[in-house]
């Protein structure tokens, strides 16, 4: 991703999403929120969770909204938690099937934008493979409708990075002090970009981004990380290592990206490899996942994993930001 390019549209969508009173309106990149506003939507996602095995949480707080997914690339995890976000939160939930929309046959985005506009969609979930497309959706809604962004090509997926952070929290409280190793595709890897701000935010000083070369970020791509390309030096005594899978789909014809087993020797998270980690050390996968090739699967199911808690919480954070947002366009 080429950072300078996407500077001013950054900036710009860091205005676009804040109301003239900081409250969030839209959710389109967590650059530019700080803090306190980071914290209040964790504190907020946590009261939707509830114990393992007991009826999920519930609200009313969106009767009467309509929420429209509008995913124009593949998900399981995402699609489905905002779905079922909207539904515990008591708004009507519209799941779009782009593959049978009529913008196979040529209708502009907007022009689909105003049609669900006119059905009153309050909010739209949005997923595509090009950059800036979120914030050129909100730049062109109405005052009461939400544009929140569930994947945007290479460089945002908010949401994704508020549940990851959250997880930590749950395990590791206190943010500052915390040395956290993502590795993987950092390049091509929205995910990357998006916890790695939120971490930042947070206080971590210390953020390895572990990667081959040719799939390292630009050098200025996250502010006071740490570019690592060697995988033991970058998990030494690491409290928290996610592992990221190779955006093929966004690789394009890259040389020197390693073959599989190559890739699961040098740069895979297994047993092998995280025991110079914390022996607390919680690994972590935004999903999906490629068992034998970023992560080894008995590591992934093991005690130190807590990659179905990022699932549980990816709902819970979805359900507080959808009433974060509607509550902003409401003035309550
Ligand atoms: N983590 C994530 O975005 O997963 P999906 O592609 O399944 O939504």
């Amino acid at each position: 991703m080429n950072v300078a390019k996407h500077e001013n549209v950054l900036q710009d969508e860091s205005s676009l999403q804040l109301d003239a009173n900081g409250n969030l309106r839209h959710l389109l990149t967590l650059k530019g929120l700080d803090r306190q506003l980071l914290t209040d939507i964790l504190d907020d996602a946590e009261t939707y969770l509830t114990h393992p095995g007991s009826l999920p949480a519930r609200s009313q707080a969106l009767a009467g909204r309509t929420v429209a997914n509008l995913f124009f690339e593949p998900s399981t995890r995402t699609r489905a938690s905002f779905d079922l976000a909207g539904k515990r939160l008591g708004a009507d939930v519209l799941n779009l099937d782009v593959n049978t929309s009529s913008r196979k046959k040529g209708e502009s985005i907007l022009d689909m934008i105003y049609t669900l506009e006119a059905m009153q969609v309050d909010a739209m979930v949005v997923r595509d493979a090009s950059a800036g497309v979120p914030a050129f959706i909100a730049r062109h809604v109405k005052d009461h409708v939400s544009i929140l962004n569930a994947g945007e090509s290479d460089v945002s997926h908010p949401t994704q990075g508020l549940l990851d952070v959250l997880t930590i929290r749950q395990h590791k409280p206190r943010f500052p002090g915390l040395a956290v190793a993502i590795v993987g595709d950092i390049r091509h890897s929205r995910v990357a970009m998006s916890t790695s701000q939120a971490l930042m935010t947070l206080g971590v000083t210390d953020l390895r981004l572990i990667s081959p070369p040719v799939l390292a970020p630009d050098d200025d791509a996250i502010p006071g990380a740490r570019i690592v390309d060697n995988l033991q030096e970058g998990l030494a005594d690491a409290d928290v290592v996610m592992a990221l899978r190779i955006q093929r789909e966004r690789i394009g014809n890259l040389d020197g990206v390693p073959g599989i087993d190559e890739y699961f020797a040098n740069y895979g998270i297994s047993h092998a490899s995280i025991n110079v980690a914390k022996p607390d050390v919680i690994v972590m996968h935004p999903g999906p996942m490629n068992r034998g090739i970023e992560i080894e699967g008995t590591l992934a199911d093991g005690p130190n994993s807590v990659i179905t808690q990022q699932v549980t919480n990816g709902v819970a954070v979805r359900m507080a930001v959808l009433d974060r947002v509607t509550r902003t366009m409401a003035g309550r």
